[in-house]
């Protein structure tokens, strides 16, 4: 028994499961056998294995009329051709599998019009988006089959990449998984005046990174037994903004890649397979203040982070980016265009405002933990009628995380965005990488975390948010809670 077998089995016997899960994704793909194979066969061609390229999703910039920004969003089924033969049924937004990059600016009034085609009800949320609760699409916000339901709002905060999705209360795996995820990438003054790549398909790129498994008539595979539901189902196939193993032909410049995790239990350990170093310009919400130089990069799911790779010595040069943890390739850059620009990747990107810990007025502790057989947030589970936290609105508060297991989750909060001040009790375990804004952070194995906030401008005692771990079998057996800001 390896050890990860070893760690299955004692939190499935913590909460009462039997461990023969045997035919879970969880126990196949944790075989770490694909490191051996990338390390020889660096220095070779890759132009067999990587044979489709990357499919760039549509840059949507809405219709503005009397000064609103207008995006009209249908959901609907499609079918899919990931292998050279065969189809599978997938849903997408205005397309057969995810959706476009909707481009909003700060400041400007947006209605994102969700048309349901899909026959069966669902909702879409903005994560990362800071809206009021009415707008946020979360599970209180239905869409009945046939209906159009719209988020309207004022873009009000930093420039960032976040995303949209479904949010159906037990359902949002398996929405998800059908293909419902599009990429929503706020500009401000601050992303405009930056000297950053920003040719959208060109040198500024979207990773959307998701695992898949698939039967043998390519069909989705996603029928999670109880023990995928416990540990989060895992893929064995792995695309790139839905193409499995694509390429993308780029510049001899500075290429900045926007990656999303937007897989549903899936952490990686982002890499390239030759050791390249990157550097990390952006958090889920907004710019770090320095470029911070990193050589992997982890993100749970729903975590973003935004990246620039100096790849303008590298005429010629082919570099395969990888997930670690799987030891899997995921995308080959062939460095083969002559670049037409250059950037020089400023020092300081931004400056962010840093609440005081001092200045808190209330601390707020969440316990992740397995209670008869359910994951649960201070020992219970979501339910829709009931409020789990009131939050005063301008109030600077601390949110402790605390993850009493023995398994990786994540706690992500609606509408809001955060900093982190402390990892296991210490501000020194906080990464560079990690010091801008989120709205998603992932708290491995026994760990904890603590967050400060401020929930701003939107109050509305009848509607809640919610907080939940965005692990989303586990967000759909109800690992979740509500609150709301008054
Ligand atoms: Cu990605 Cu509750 O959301
Ligand atoms: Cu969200
Ligand atoms: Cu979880």
């Amino acid at each position: 028994m390896n050890r990860r077998q070893f760690l299955v089995t004692s939190i499935a016997s913590a909460l009462g499961l039997s461990a023969c899960g045997g035919g879970s994704n969880e126990v196949k793909s944790s075989n770490n056998d694909g490191s051996a194979t990338n390390n020889g066969e660096s220095g070779e061609s890759h132009s067999t294995e990587f044979q489709k390229s990357l499919f760039i999703p549509e840059e949507y910039k809405g219709v503005t009329e009397a000064g609103i920004t207008s995006y009209n969003l249908n959901l609907q089924q499609g079918s899919s051709n990931f292998f050279n033969s065969g189809s599978t049924a997938t849903w997408g937004i205005n397309s057969n599998y995810l959706g476009p990059t909707l481009r909003l600016r700060k400041g400007n009034k947006v209605a994102i019009n969700y048309r349901n085609k899909l026959g069966e009800e669902t909702t879409m949320h903005g994560h990362g988006m800071h809206l009021p609760a009415k707008m946020d699409g979360g599970p209180h916000q239905m869409i009945k089959a046939d209906e159009t339901w719209t988020s309207t709002y004022t873009v009000n905060q930093h420039a960032c990449t976040n995303w949209y999705h479904p949010h159906l209360m037990g359902k949002t795996a398996e929405h998800v998984m059908k293909g419902l995820a599009g990429l929503m990438i706020i500009d401000d003054d601050k992303s405009e005046s930056l000297d950053l790549p920003n040719r959208y398909g060109i040198d500024d790129i979207p990773l959307i990174i998701q695992d898949r498994a698939f039967n043998s008539d390519h069909s989705f595979n996603y029928n999670p037994s109880r023990m995928d539901r416990m540990m989060g189902w895992k893929g064995d196939t792995f695309m790139v903004n839905g193409v499995i193993k694509p390429y993308i032909d780029l510049e001899a410049k500075q290429i900045r890649f926007r990656i999303l995790n937007g897989s549903n239990a899936r952490v990686y350990n982002f890499a390239f397979v030759s050791g390249k170093s990157f550097k990390q310009i952006a958090t889920d919400n907004s710019f770090l203040e320095h470029p911070v130089e990193l050589t992997q990069l982890r993100l749970s799911p729903a975590e973003r982070a935004e990246i620039v790779v100096d790849f303008s010595q590298d005429m010629g040069k082919e570099e395969i980016f990888m997930d670690k943890d799987s030891g899997k390739n995921l995308l080959l850059a062939n460095i083969k265009n002559v670049a037409t620009i250059s950037n020089t990747l400023p020092n300081t990107l931004i400056s962010l405002p840093a609440l005081n810990p001092d200045d808190a007025v209330n601390t707020r502790s969440f316990t992740l933990s397995g209670n008869r057989g359910r994951l649960v947030i201070n020992g219970q589970s979501m339910d829709m009628k009931v409020i789990n936290e009131t939050v005063p609105l301008n109030a600077i508060e601390i949110w402790e995380v605390t993850n009493t297991m023995g398994m990786v989750h994540n706690f992500h909060i609606h509408a809001t965005h955060f900093q982190l001040i402390e990892r296991n009790g210490s501000a020194n375990h906080i990464a560079d990488n990690e010091k801008g804004f989120k709205d998603t952070v992932m708290i491995p194995p026994n760990e904890s975390v603590k967050l400060i906030l401020k929930m701003t401008d939107y109050s509305d005692n009848s509607s809640p948010y919610i907080y939940h771990c965005h692990i989303l079998e586990h967000e759909d057996q109800g690992m979740m809670g509500q609150f709301v800001v008054v």
